[in-house]
């Protein structure tokens, strides 16, 4: 991979497509980009650090994307910290922030044209969330269309996201790389998120259900649990550790692409909600147990 010789230029923050373009014409070398709705925190700046590692040049976009916030959901009220943003952005080493506004990415309005995101789009999250994968999905495509990276790098934090992405780039042949970075967590467990800030002091003991739940599934898993030990043990430990205080939307065990678990690598995946704010968390595991107890 060509480094450039010169060192790199400071961080250039651009709100229009065609400010990027000139932006990118100057750069010379591979280019990454993490796409994010802002309010980072250290599981992005892992991201933005691995994107970094591998490309010459990173570009960070920063877009609440409306269309993938259903009528009851917070988009007005999702974090916008723009200021804080750019310093850790800084801090990483990116090249460039776009941050564009809505009528940036969506000058016609909403688009007439979606993105289906197929079967994988309608469980999980998307049974909960219905239309969040077409939104995730079409400005996943738009921004890729904007910004033109070599690689691209998604958390596994958004487990379903990442899959789904993966999926797209394969079924549309898309020229990307896209590139799964590991979730990263509070000391005591929890998966960093934007909307932890929504969390009281208690509610945030009781958010750590999910992550014991996964971790307690993981353990069985390696330990020769049948895949549904596997799902009770987590479930055991998820009302230990939430009581009766957290609302479980779904807790799975999948294969890593999300279809039926079978012996070996698997992954387990959890959404709860704790007061008005919905949670997810997911994990490997390895799945080393027959598929049910006993004959
Ligand atoms: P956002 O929630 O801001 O997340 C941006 C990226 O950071 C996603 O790839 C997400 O998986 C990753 N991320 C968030 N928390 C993480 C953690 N604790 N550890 C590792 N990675 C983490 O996901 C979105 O935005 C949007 O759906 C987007 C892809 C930008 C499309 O609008």
């Amino acid at each position: 991979m060509s480094r450039p010789v010169a060192a790199p230029p400071g961080l250039q923050v651009v709100w229009t497509r065609a400010e990027l373009a000139a932006v990118r014409a100057g750069w010379s070398g591979s280019v990454a980009v993490v796409m994010t709705m802002g309010a980072l925190h250290d599981g992005h700046a892992a991201l933005l650090r691995a994107a970094a590692h591998r490309a010459d040049h990173v570009i960070v976009t920063v877009f609440v994307n409306p269309l993938q916030f259903g009528p009851t959901e917070d988009f007005d009220r999702y974090p916008r910290t723009i200021d804080d943003d750019l310093e850790i952005c800084r801090q990483a080493g990116v090249g460039a922030v776009f941050a564009p506004s809505r009528a940036e990415i969506y000058p016609d309005g909403e688009p007439m044209v979606r993105l289906d995101p197929g079967p994988l789009g309608g469980i999980l999250e998307g049974a909960s969330r219905p239309g969040f994968f077409h939104g995730v999905l079409t400005v996943v495509l738009k921004l890729l269309q904007i910004t033109r990276p070599d690689l691209a790098f998604f958390g596994e934090k958004d487990y379903q996201q990442l899959t789904l992405v993966r999926r797209m780039v394969r079924d549309l042949d898309l020229p990307v790389e896209i590139v799964g970075v590991p979730t990263v967590r509070e000391p005591d467990g929890l998966a960093r998120s934007s909307r932890n800030r929504y969390l009281s002091a208690p509610q945030r003991q009781v958010a750590l259900g999910l992550s014991a739940a996964l971790r307690a599934g993981a353990a069985h898993a390696s330990g020769g649990g049948a895949f549904d030990e596997v799902l009770s043990a987590a479930r055991l430990a998820f009302d230990r550790a939430a009581g009766g205080d957290a609302e479980l939307d779904y807790l799975v065990l999948t294969d890593p692409q999300l279809g039926p678990p079978v012996a070996g690598a698997g992954r387990l995946l959890i959404a709860a909600r704790v007061g008005g704010t919905r949670l997810i968390d997911n994990m490997p595991v390895e799945l080393t147990g027959s598929r049910a107890e006993g004959p």
